[in-house]
């Protein structure tokens, strides 16, 4: 099984059939919804960043001990509203030194690239963009968390299948993924891989504070069903609109092309933000639209 791929409209919104499509399957393909002058630019701005970031800044953080160290928490629960740099599993030696360069190292950066650069600013806040998440039903739209996702060659993990509201939770869900293919993806190098029209079963995972630590808690059956999984090839350029509660996961990258990609999560500022989420903003940082 394949799903329908559609090209985007002059200004964005989606036709009926993409509406139609996006409610029956939880997911939503969009081919050349950005130009490749556009992704080789968020990309160019991606590797300026990494260029002048210094890995010895946070090695003690990752080294050794691993990402459950007190420190490595700390790190990822602080950064909804800034630009952190982390790291793939095994990226660092037993002695703290990274094992191979620091391009090819990254995990991802997050989780605030949409407010903190100008380059991502302007990718993210598209009015095509804009017009989409409405026609979606989205009626006000806050952008709340943006990464890039570097999947490098070799060693690039594997994302476990879950669902983004688990992760970002309104009441009701409103919370919904805009993943655009800074490259080709794949089957070889790691493509999304999603269940489609498994979302209208509800929420089955909850990831929250209880306390000062992040738990996840089981609110409904464990086993997805592997067995109407379908690869969500993207072209470079292709945005793929993820409802939150539709499952997907993606495979390690075991080839020698990396496959990096922009992920966008953008809530409903009519719904209630829940306030256990990991997420957080300082208060000069309000959640914008686009
Ligand atoms: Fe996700």
């Amino acid at each position: 099984m394949s799903l329908p791929r559609f090209t985007p409209t002059p200004d964005g919104s989606p036709t009926p059939a993409m509406v139609e499509a996006y409610r029956r399957d939880g997911f939503l393909i969009i081919d050349g919804f950005k130009t490749p002058a556009e992704c080789d630019a968020l990309r160019a701005r991606t590797h300026g960043l990494v260029e002048n970031f210094d890995p010895a800044t946070v090695a003690s953080i990752f080294e050794a001990s691993g990402s459950q160290s007190h420190a490595a928490d700390r790190y990822f629960q602080e950064s909804g509203d800034k630009m952190r740099f982390f790291f793939e599993k095994g990226a660092f030696g037993p002695t703290g030194e990274l094992v191979r360069d620091k391009h090819g190292a990254l995990n991802k950066i997050g989780h605030a690239m949409h407010d903190l650069d100008p380059v991502f600013e302007a990718f993210s806040r598209d009015q095509r963009l804009a017009a989409l998440a409405k026609g979606l039903g989205i009626a006000d739209p806050g952008l709340i968390q943006s990464m890039i996702i570097f999947k490098p060659p070799q060693i690039g993990g594997e994302v476990n299948c879950h669902q983004d509201a688990t992760f970002l939770h309104t009441e009701p869900v409103s919370v919904t993924g805009f993943w655009f293919a800074l490259e080709d993806a794949d089957e070889t190098n790691g493509c999304l891989i999603g269940i489609p029209g498994v979302h209208a079963g509800g929420l089955r995972e909850l990831f929250q504070y209880q306390g000062d630590k992040l738990v996840m808690t089981k609110l409904g059956e464990k086993d997805w069903p592997a067995e109407r999984e379908v690869c969500l090839a993207a072209p470079k350029g292709t945005l793929v609109v993820l409802h939150g509660l539709a499952p997907h996961r993606s495979a390690p990258n075991a080839s020698p092309r990396s496959r990096e990609a922009y992920a966008l999560h953008v809530i409903d500022r009519q719904t209630r933000w829940s306030p256990g989420n990991w997420l957080r903003r300082a208060p000069e940082m309000p959640v914008r639209g686009f």
